[in-house]
C-alpha cells in the first residue's frame, strides 16, 4: 500500500488489510510505504490513529518508511492511492514486470475508473472518516480475491 507521506492513507489501508487477512486466517505479508521521505520513522497521523481505533483497527505501532526499489522484489502486488503515487512508483520500476505489479487501489472496487483515494491530510474529521470507509470497501475486495469461497 503506497501513498505520498505514508502517514494517512497507506497505513490505514495496511491496517485494514492486515485486520481482514487475520480474520480470514490468511498468512499474507502486508506493508505500506510513502513515495516521499518527509515523515520517515514517524507514527501515522494522530487523527488517523484515533479514527482507526473506532473501527477496531490499531495502526499506532506502524512507522513510516519510503518506497524502495526492493519492494518490487518483496511484493507481488503494489497498490497506490492516486495517479501521482503511480507515477512516482513507476519511476523506480526496472522493467515491465515491475510496472505490472502496480495498480490503483480503487480500481479493485471500481474497475478501470482510475479514481484516487483522496488525501485527507489537509481535511477535517469527515475527510478522515470518508477515507477509512473507502479503504474498508476496497480492501474487502482485495481479501475476497484471496479467499476461495
Ligand atoms: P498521505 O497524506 O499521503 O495519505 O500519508 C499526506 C501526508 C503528509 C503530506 C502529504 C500527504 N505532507 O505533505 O506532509
Amino acid at each position: 500500500m503506497v501513498c505520498l507521506g505514508n502517514i494517512c492513507r497507506s497505513p490505514m489501508a495496511e491496517g485494514w488489510l492486515k485486520h481482514k487477512f487475520k480474520e480470514q486466517n490468511l498468512d499474507i505479508e502486508v506493508d505500506s510505504a510513502g513515495t516521499a521521505n518527509y515523515h520517515v520513522g514517524e507514527q501515522p497521523d494522530k487523527r488517523m490513529i484515533l479514527h482507526a481505533k473506532k473501527y477496531g483497527v490499531d495502526i499506532s505501532t506502524l512507522r513510516t518508511r519510503q518506497f524502495v526499489v526492493a519492494d518490487y522484489d518483496r511484493f507481488d502486488q503494489i497498490y497506490v492511492m492516486d495517479e501521482s503515487n503511480l507515477q512516482n512508483v513507476y519511476r523506480l520500476a526496472r522493467n515491465e514486470d515491475d510496472k505490472n505489479k502496480v495498480e490503483l487501489l480503487l480500481n479493485e472496487l471500481l474497475p478501470a475508473e482510475n479514481l484516487p483515494v483522496p488525501d485527507p491530510y489537509y481535511g477535517g474529521e469527515q475527510e478522515f472518516i470518508a477515507v477509512i470507509e473507502l479503504l474498508e470497501k476496497a480492501t474487502e475486495v482485495v481479501v475476497k480475491k484471496h479467499t476461495i469461497n
